[in-house]
């Protein structure tokens, strides 16, 4: 699994990159795309994308050709919001948000404590992305900074790039999972300092929300946002109506549930807030002005029974809010990126809006990559980019080859296909920096 390609390797397929946002359907302008083409790759980096008709001038001796034929190859699949601790939490039944974590969530986090234990479940969690093509992740660790450590050492073996905190949490939760507002701030600071930017690793200042951070602890999480301006800062809000109303009972001086993280210095454009589905209007101008980024879960919103998320509402009104997509395993039920979008679109059918394949694939891709302030090192395929890529078969099964008879060479009816149909069985092949991991 691990490893990085020396020489160069060409990949050829169907090669397709956004470079801006889509407006909708038939947005041509909105990516690049070669019907037949290339992508070289130099030590890991992107360093040509071209028509194969131009292979012979990129071969040099020794180069590496993997031809994939009639499938796209696209950049790595971005999550925006998931737990690590979650693996076995997924699929639990019955409860909604509060009840969800006290009967469930909690007790799995504990086993956290244990780092050869979280050392295991480190390298199933990063199995399970690459097969489902996410090469990169923001990822709640639990509140063990073993934990936080055996995760790094593990995706720094594999090379990806990760973002990953050790969850602050010192109340409301049993006492073998709470840390203090002091040794959070202490392990989240000794976490920063051995991970952050080590390669590729990226540590996120991560207070799990209001209810489970009391006030000290939240100034201790604003001290260290202010200390390490260049960490992103992951958190939850607005997920489901009884949590809303027990953050504003347990913050009464505050103005509502965004008001909390930004009286402590948490809320900028370096902030990712999972879920924001029941917000006010001035918190969506708010969030509007602070540049903060709304996470869109759909399967977990739907599973754990939270509420319809108003992509467009946050997307394309007055005050318009940045958006990442994600898979908030284990609230999530799946750990695709492409069941992910799937959902997205249902969710927003419920509402009466749409989501364009292309959308959702720039979502997955450059925009969930800029969401997190990595434009510049992944999420699309450029020169100079690393080469993080997902190929995808859009005929991986019966019934999606069946689909497919149906398509005649149309690039967005493939897409909508993969995202509809589509999971990790569509995965072919996955690459981390030019070497393959799985697929
Ligand atoms: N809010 C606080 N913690 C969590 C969590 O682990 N999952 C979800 N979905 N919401 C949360
Ligand atoms: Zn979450």
């Amino acid at each position: 699994m691990d490893g990085r390609a020396a020489g160069r390797l060409i990949l050829k397929g169907k090669v397709l990159s956004f470079t801006r946002r889509p407006t909708g359907v038939g947005d041509a302008g909105s990516y690049r795309y070669h019907p037949q083409g290339i992508v070289v790759i130099d030590g890991g980096v992107v360093t040509a994308v071209a028509d194969a008709g131009a292979i012979d001038a990129h071969r040099t001796a020794g180069a590496v050709v993997e031809d994939h034929g009639d499938r796209l190859i696209l950049p790595g699949l971005i999550d925006t919001h998931i737990h690590f601790p979650q693996t076995q939490v997924i699929s639990s039944y019955g409860t909604q948000l509060l009840e969800w974590l006290a009967k469930y969530t909690f007790p799995a986090e504990m086993r956290y404590a244990d780092p050869a234990f979280a050392a295991e479940k480190a390298r199933f969690f990063l199995d399970e992305l690459l097969r489902n093509g996410t090469t990169t992740a923001v990822v709640f660790g639990s509140s063990h900074l073993g934990a936080a450590e055996a995760f790094f050492a593990e995706s720094e073996r594999r090379n990806t790039l990760m973002v990953a905190g050790k969850t602050m949490m010192d109340r409301n939760a049993p006492d073998g999972l709470c840390d203090t507002a002091e040794s959070g701030y202490r392990d989240t600071t000794a976490l920063i300092r051995a991970w952050h930017r080590r390669g590729r690793q990226r540590v996120a200042v991560t207070p799990r929300f209001a209810i489970t951070s009391s006030p000290a602890q939240m100034e201790a999480a604003g001290a260290l946002a202010a200390e390490n301006p260049d960490c992103l800062i992951q958190t939850h809000m607005s997920e489901n109506r009884k949590e809303v109303a027990y953050a504003a009972e347990l913050y009464p001086d505050r103005a509502g549930y965004l008001d909390v993280y930004d009286h402590y210095g948490l809320l900028g454009p370096r902030t990712l807030l999972g879920h924001s589905i029941h917000l006010r209007d001035d918190e969506i101008a708010r969030m509007s002005e602070a540049e903060a980024v709304a996470v869109f879960c759909p399967t977990s919103n739907l599973f754990i029974g939270s509420g319809l998320f108003d992509h467009d509402r946050l997307e394309r009104g007055e005050h318009p809010v940045r958006i990442g997509l994600a898979t908030d395993v284990g609230g999530g039920t799946s750990y695709s990126m492409l069941r992910t979008a799937g959902e997205a679109y249902k969710v927003m059918q419920l509402r009466g809006q749409t989501l364009s394949a292309l959308q959702a694939f720039d979502q997955m891709t450059r925009a969930n990559a800029a969401a997190i302030g990595e434009e510049a090192a992944v999420g699309r395929i450029e020169p100079g980019l690393t080469a993080d890529l997902v190929v995808l078969d859009a005929r991986a099964t019966p019934a999606m080859a069946h689909r497919m008879e149906a398509v005649d060479g149309d690039l967005e009816e493939e897409l909508f296909v993969l995202m509809t149909m589509g999971d990790d069985r569509a995965v072919a092949a996955t690459y981390v920096a030019g070497a393959r991991v799985g697929g």
